[in-house]
């Protein structure tokens, strides 16, 4: 999950994630998670058009342009289905401003963008503002320039966790042939859909495991070229898989148990204790993961698993128990964490000193 614990998990925004989306640093309590801002939010951030004036009052519209993006909008009413083209009513910004939400005008931008009517509106409006995450009230997180459907009660996929498919699909260029790919705790499937879809015109076979049923639906959507199943960790695979993957991931929960009660309460409250949950140290259910690792690896198969900063000598602890390798790799803009390892290099053959 995302979360290296508490420090990472409760962070505001920072300034820094503030000004990386454009926007001027918080001067108040943030709903974003995680210290990078809400995935609905830098998808509009992007999109804003240097000429938006960002005040105190609704600056536009967010229309769902390609998949994968979207487009803010600043003025002239548009015919456009699901969007209400007339101006928001200024005082939603103003309302999410004084619940504490410090990307008021974007936020009301996207709501309005997704609301069919002024009664849906003020229906999505009070869930928000009373904090249920962005992205499931609207439906869709922004992942790796994809829009990925989030359901209530699905685990928003978090912008850190990009990292881990970068570093995933440098382990599939280095793979030959139509490589294997399992992807463990899926959740919404962002991590399966974005490998499917940066792997472009090169097919690879996907296959997808989460616990919970409500994620499986909405990881069904987002990959659906990927194979997703429900179950726990590899039990739901057939066994002539086995030996077969060329690539395994896994964002599984990783907060400590004991820290759960200090994540914001977006987490805490609207997203499931399974998808949090990493029991005493936080590494239970990536213990499991490396524990079989072996057994579904194909010969040069790597496993790749996000950790929390703090805790990633403890998982790379885990790799080398496994008897595989492990490297940490980091990305400090988005603080994330990978471990990466694969099996030892075969020893060379011990030398014929016979004369
Ligand atoms: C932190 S969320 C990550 C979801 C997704 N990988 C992402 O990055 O957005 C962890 C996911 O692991 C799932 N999970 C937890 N324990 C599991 C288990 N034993 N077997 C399968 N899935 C599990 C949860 O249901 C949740 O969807």
């Amino acid at each position: 999950m995302s979360g290296s614990g508490v420090a990472e998990n409760a962070a505001r925004c920072s300034d820094d994630a503030h000004r990386a989306v454009g926007r001027r640093p918080a001067a108040g309590p943030c709903w974003s998670r995680n210290g990078a801002c809400s995935p609905v939010i830098r998808a509009v951030g992007r999109g804003l058009d240097d000429n938006v004036v960002v005040g105190s009052r609704l600056v536009g519209i967010a229309t769902p342009a390609a998949p994968g993006s979207v487009r803010l909008d600043t003025g002239a009413p548009r015919a456009h289905p699901g969007v209400v083209a007339a101006p928001a009513p200024l005082d939603i910004p103003a309302r999410l401003r004084a619940a504490g939400c410090v990307f008021a005008e974007d936020e009301a931008a996207v709501l309005w963008a997704s609301a069919q009517d002024a009664e849906h509106l003020e229906s999505l409006l009070t869930r928000r503002l009373t904090g249920e995450p962005l992205e499931q009230v609207v439906g869709w997180a922004e992942f790796s320039g994809l829009r990925i459907r989030v359901g209530p009660g699905v685990f928003v996929p978090r912008r850190r966790t990009e990292w881990l498919v970068v570093q995933a699909l440098a382990g599939l260029r280095e793979t030959p042939g139509r490589p294997a790919v399992l992807d463990l705790c899926c959740g919404s499937g962002a991590v399966s859909a974005a490998l499917a879809a940066a792997s472009g015109s090169r097919p690879i076979e996907m296959v997808a495991v989460d616990c919970d049923p409500t994620a499986v639906a909405c990881a069904t959507h987002n990959a659906p070229t990927a194979t997703v199943l429900v179950g726990d960790l590899y039990a739901p695979l057939p066994v002539a898989w086995r030996g077969r993957f060329d690539i395994i991931t896994a964002n599984a929960p990783y907060v400590p148990t004991d820290e759960l009660v200090d994540l914001p309460s977006e987490a805490r409250l609207h997203e499931p204790p399974t998808a949090l949950d990493g029991g005493r140290d936080g590494l239970d259910v990536q213990r499991r993961i490396v524990a079989g690792a072996l057994e579904w690896l194909a010969p040069s198969g790597r496993l790749l698993i996000e950790t929390g900063r703090h805790q990633a000598d403890r998982t790379a602890g885990l790799f080398r128990a496994a008897g595989l390798t492990a490297t940490v790799s980091t990305d400090d803009e988005i603080a994330a964490t990978v471990v990466i390892g694969s099996r030892p290099p075969a020893p060379a053959p011990a030398r014929d000193h016979r004369p």
